[in-house]
């Protein structure tokens, strides 16, 4: 590669060219049938994902966003009630807490950016009722350490795994500890669709009858209003394209993780820079690497250095920090 080419941090555009016939071949065929809203592509990607992460149901909604906040509806999680969630996360997971009415209550990270169950315990109060776990950057939480904190204390896990589809601890895939747990197919995500898109999975029958009035204005399977609910439904044509992506999956895990090992080697070692873990192939995690998170003492010449290089870098996320939100 010439030290000239620029790579920049998304390229959907070449996402797209790699598969433009098959893609737009897909597109069509929905069109062409009218497969609108909760049709058979979207019943086929919810039975592919329960057999992929070996769950009971998956609930296709609007985004990772209404899945954390239907997840937590369904539970029963609302006013008064307190939810344990790392300060270290995207926005959504502390706003969906936040916006059914609980309060969020900020939690340390360890060294590897994940929740750090040592920092949970003393935040258990009598309001306390769930853990989010979030599988940040592609990698498993100690699920065992923040499950012992929850039985002790009678508290759910709800999982945020928004970044973690394929992650692994000690063999259980993420998303698949908790009461629930909920992904996002936001673009930019190792598997993106073309637009928003989010599932809520569950082992748990009320929940997930719960998630499905949710989702769809309260009807149930034969259209009949039964509870309050909203619209949020995963799109028909967005769970086509994603059964299609699905088909790669596992060969784009494998690729991010020799691409990490590739940084590992060659960055380890520089004064400044701490690297997230490495792919680790005999340990407790299996890391799909969402992102590859670093910690540079000299952030802003790092930036500038590799943007002169035409190399693209993304801060997760700027502006009021969740610790700073009235
Ligand atoms: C950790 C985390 N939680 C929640 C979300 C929200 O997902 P969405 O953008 O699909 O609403 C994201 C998405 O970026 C995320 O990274």
């Amino acid at each position: 590669m010439s030290a000239t080419q620029a790579i920049p941090f998304f390229n959907y555009p070449a996402l797209f060219e790699r598969d433009e016939e098959n893609l737009m071949a897909i597109l069509r065929d929905v069109l062409r049938r009218g497969a609108f809203i909760l049709q058979k592509d979207l019943a086929e990607f919810e039975a592919m994902l329960c057999d992929y992460l070996g769950v009971k149901y998956v609930i296709g909604v609007a985004d990772g966003t209404n899945a954390l906040i239907l997840g937590l509806k369904a539970l029963g999680v609302g006013p008064a009630d307190e939810v344990i969630v790392p300060s270290h996360t995207y926005i959504a997971s502390a706003a969906s807490i936040h916006l059914v009415g609980a309060v969020p209550v900020l939690a340390e990270i360890g060294a590897d950016h994940m929740l750090d169950p040592q920092s949970v315990e003393p935040l258990v109060g009598e309001r306390t009722v769930a853990i989010m776990a979030v599988q940040l950057n592609g990698r498993t939480c100690d699920m065992d350490a923040l499950g012992a904190i929850a039985d002790r204390h009678g508290l759910a896990i709800v999982e945020d795994a928004a970044q973690a589809l394929g992650s692994r601890f000690k063999g259980r895939r993420a998303g698949t500890f908790g009461a629930f747990g909920t992904f996002s197919f936001y673009p930019a995500k190792l598997l993106g669709c073309f637009g928003d898109g989010g599932a809520v999975v569950t082992n748990d029958d009320e929940i997930a009858r719960n998630v499905a009035l949710l989702r769809d204005h309260g009807r149930n399977e034969d259209g009949r209003v039964v509870a309050w609910g909203t619209n949020s439904r995963l799109d028909n044509i967005q769970a086509a394209v994603l059964n299609y992506k699905f088909r790669r999956y596992d060969a784009d895990i494998a690729r991010r993780r020799e691409i990490a090992a590739m940084y590992d080697e060659r960055l380890s070692g520089i004064n400044d820079l701490t690297l997230p873990p490495r792919p680790d192939t005999t340990g407790d995690h299996f890391d799909v690497y969402q992102n590859y998170e670093v910690e540079a003492g000299r952030r802003e010449d790092l930036l500038s250095h590799l943007a002169d290089h035409r190399i693209g870098t993304l801060i997760q996320w700027n502006g009021t920090p969740i610790h700073g939100m009235k």
